[in-house]
């Protein structure tokens, strides 16, 4: 899948983010290695701390679903659901993404639909603490 249309995916699932607290949407649209996508949204609550992630949110989809191998994910969000930059994912999910992803895994970072950069989860995350590292 190119990763325009996965940008789109994220951008719709952006629509979705329940984000009361910060007023800050983020969507993200997960490829697996199967071909089937997963999108997600933040998800925001009032005792705060139990706020997940876009990104976990799709991540944790597609596990609950089955789906560990993945190639790539798009990501994007901003203020009111409009986005001013790149989005780059935060470390607890760059953690998640390590737990089932190796150091080529794809992070698109969208801006809009049309302007979007690909980075890699070894670039974002060098020197990962990997389920190797415990014995897995
Ligand atoms: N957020 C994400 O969904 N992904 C990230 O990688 C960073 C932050 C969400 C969490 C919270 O609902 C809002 O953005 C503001 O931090």
């Amino acid at each position: 899948m190119e990763n325009k249309e996965l940008v789109l995916k994220a951008f719709e699932a952006m629509r979705s983010a329940y984000a009361p607290y910060s007023d800050y949407k983020v969507g993200a649209a997960l490829l697996t290695e199967s071909g089937r996508v997963f999108t997600g949204c933040n998800i925001e609550n009032a005792a705060y701390s139990p706020s997940v992630c876009a990104e976990r949110t799709a991540i944790f989809k597609a596990v609950s679903e089955g789906e560990t191998k993945f190639l790539k994910i798009a990501v994007c969000g901003g203020k009111d659901g409009e986005p001013d930059d790149y989005f780059y994912p935060c470390g607890v999910c760059r953690q998640v993404m390590a737990e089932f992803c190796g150091a080529d895994f794809v992070i698109v970072t969208a801006k809009t639909s049309d302007d979007f950069r690909e980075s890699t989860l070894g670039e974002m995350l060098p020197s990962a603490f990997t389920p190797e590292k415990i014995g897995n």
